[in-house]
């Protein structure tokens, strides 16, 4: 079964082409980065409508490099939630008229479930059940996956996401957004124990996690030096952050796979490219004698194939949707009825 995948969410235009939920024929993005760099954020007017700019041309791109026509599409997935609204709304319409002009199924796909289905494009072994830490830019998650399509929120973040947490410090050291790679690479060279960044422990839930507290203080500690006219060691600075977001993470990572017994574990989202985050699971699944699957950078990121991916099995659960389908800014990731 070949999906044609589209994918717009936030600042990246995708569309794919994927074969049976595992194999990406195609895998086109167009990114927004740069433009909206000038401004430290997403602006999401313009989001919008560069998708709809780039969108058809880039459906045009994606099945010629698949190699395929329209005729060889047999459904359409789409991200209907969650993210910008106007952005997704583009991509919704998009798919909508695509499935209706092929007579083909229209399948909505949540964005987490994609991020964690881009494990069945880098591990075609890989089956649930199994336990996946899902951190991006708007997400912090770790999800018991019980089936393709069933799934259990186990804890997550109270406050910011660790995406957002990378990305509001790297932005105060004057890092191009978003700042989560750019901090990543200055953390080579520094020494993490340099400056003591605090571990919040939230109550309750033992399994949630809280960065907002991180990120206040890493962004104090360079206001307080700047007022003292002190220089930051900012290596050692993005050192310490990228070890206390790592720390929290791999912690409740391992408090959850002690409480579902799980011996599979994956890592999903933008974040997942983070690498002494990726250095630390590693560790982890040593320790622990865990199959691991930790995808390539290309497909932590948004992408359009792990859209492919997980809405083969969202049409083999029957989730298909009728031209009715909207757009969502906030949907749960455990599917609820649209
Ligand atoms: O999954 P994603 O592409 O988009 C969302 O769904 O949010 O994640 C984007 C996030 C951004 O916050 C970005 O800074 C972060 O992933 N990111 C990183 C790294 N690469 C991307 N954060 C830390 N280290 C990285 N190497
Ligand atoms: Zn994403």
């Amino acid at each position: 079964m070949k999906i044609l995948a589209i994918e717009s969410s936030c600042d990246e235009t995708a569309v794919a082409v994927v074969e049976n939920g595992r194999k990406a024929l195609s895998d086109c993005i167009a990114s927004q980065v740069a433009l909206h760099r000038v401004y430290g954020g997403v602006v999401p007017e313009i989001a919008s409508r560069k998708h709809i700019e780039a969108i058809y041309p880039l459906a045009d791109e994606a099945l010629k490099t698949a190699g395929v026509t329209r005729k060889d599409i047999d459904a359409v997935a789409v991200t209907y939630a969650p993210g910008l609204i106007g952005a997704v709304l583009v991509g919704v319409n998009f798919a909508k008229a695509a499935a209706f002009s092929l007579s083909v199924p229209l399948i909505p796909v949540h964005h987490i479930r994609g991020h964690i289905a881009a494990n069945y494009l880098a591990d075609p072994e890989l089956a649930p059940p199994f336990l996946c830490l899902a951190v991006s830019g708007g997400h912090t998650m770790l999800v018991h996956v019980k089936d393709y399509t069933e799934m259990e929120i186990l804890g997550g973040t109270r406050d910011d996401a660790a995406g957002e947490c990378f990305d509001k410090i790297a932005r105060v050291l004057g890092m191009p957004y978003p700042g989560g790679a750019a901090l990543d690479r200055a953390a080579q060279t520094g020494d993490g124990t340099k400056y003591p960044l605090p571990r919040a422990q939230v109550d309750g839930n033992p399994l949630d996690l809280s960065f907002s507290g991180l990120k206040t203080a890493a962004i104090n500690l360079i206001h307080n030096a700047a007022q003292k006219g002190e220089t930051v060691d900012v290596p050692s600075l993005c050192a310490a952050v990228c070890a206390a977001v790592s720390e929290a993470l791999v912690s409740r990572t391992e408090l959850a796979l002690a409480q579902t017994g799980c011996k599979t574990l994956a890592v999903a989202g933008g974040v997942a490219a983070n690498s002494r985050i990726r250095a630390d699971v590693l560790a982890l699944a040593q320790r622990r004698g865990l199959r691991l699957c930790l995808p390539p950078l290309s497909l932590c990121g948004d992408n359009a194939a792990m859209i492919g991916a997980q809405g083969y099995y969202e049409f083999l659960a029957g989730n298909v949707a009728d031209q009715t389908l909207n757009a969502y800014a906030t949907k749960s990731v455990l599917g609820e009825a649209l």
